[in-house]
């Protein structure tokens, strides 16, 4: 009983310096929560920058190519409509007789210039990211859209890292062999690291996009 009454007023002590700090915290709360403020505003500037090198690749000739608006795929650096009159079909796999897998293996075939890769098809017209004149859409329709799980196939942010991470389709556009003339089809503008790393910096700034 005795010792514990000499004991309390020093259980005070740590009590009191906690009181301090507190208080402290407290004074210099607007000053926290102002820089916590501009740190998200940054944030999201960086997550915007990130997300036009995205942009850059996704509207790229070896992406954009298979994400038209018409009922046909694209090809070379100018986009210019699929020879022999492929046609998109029911489910962007061609039609019968003439369907894109009797042309496209599951991997390049260079003496041929076909350029192959695992389940080649053309991307959903909800996945367009250009008009119906083979114009690039705006860069904030195609974000919004990249973002709108109604249209992107159900994929949050994680899915879509992991899209542009492994889909063997989007690592076909870095390594999309050669052309029937023997020369190598050009890259994306970022190198597939640089690409993946500026996905992550956008979705982990919460996936803004320009107004
Ligand atoms: C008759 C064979 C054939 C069929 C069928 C075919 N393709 Fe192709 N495709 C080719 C050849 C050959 C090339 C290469 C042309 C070139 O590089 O000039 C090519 C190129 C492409 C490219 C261009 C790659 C690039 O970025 O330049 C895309 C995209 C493509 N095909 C998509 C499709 C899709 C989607 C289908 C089905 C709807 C399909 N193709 C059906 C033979 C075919
Ligand atoms: C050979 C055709 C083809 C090429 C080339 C291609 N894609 Fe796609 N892409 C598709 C198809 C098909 C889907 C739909 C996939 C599904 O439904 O499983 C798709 C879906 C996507 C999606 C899902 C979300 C959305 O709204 O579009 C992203 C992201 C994407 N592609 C990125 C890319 C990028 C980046 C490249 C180039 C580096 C690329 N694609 C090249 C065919 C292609």
């Amino acid at each position: 009983m005795l010792a514990n009454q000499r004991l309390l007023p020093l259980g005070f002590v740590p009590l009191l310096i906690g009181s301090l700090i507190w208080i402290g915290l407290s004074a210099r709360g607007v000053e926290i929560r102002g820089t916590k403020t501009s740190t998200a505003d940054t944030r999201i500037e960086d997550g915007l920058v990130a997300w036009e090198r995205i942009y850059s690749v996704l509207t790229s000739p070896r992406c954009i190519n298979c994400h038209t608006a018409t009922n046909h795929p694209q090809q070379g650096d100018d986009r210019h409509r699929h020879f022999a009159n492929v046609i998109r079909g029911p489910q962007g796999k061609g039609v019968p007789g003439l369907s894109c897998i009797s042309c496209h293996q599951s991997a390049n075939a260079d003496s041929t210039g076909v350029p192959g890769g695992r389940n080649w098809h053309l991307a959903p017209l909800s996945m367009r990211w250009q008009d119906q004149n083979d114009q690039p859409l705006p860069s904030a329709v195609v974000c919004r859209s990249l973002i709108d799980r109604a249209k992107n196939g159900g994929l949050d942010g994680q899915a879509l890292l992991k899209h542009h991470e492994e889909e063997p389709l989007v690592l076909w556009a870095w390594n999309p062999g050669r052309r029937l003339d023997g020369t190598m089809r050009t890259l994306p503008p970022l190198t597939h690291d640089d690409f993946v790393a500026a996905t992550r910096q956008w979705i982990n700034a919460g996936m803004p996009c320009p107004r």
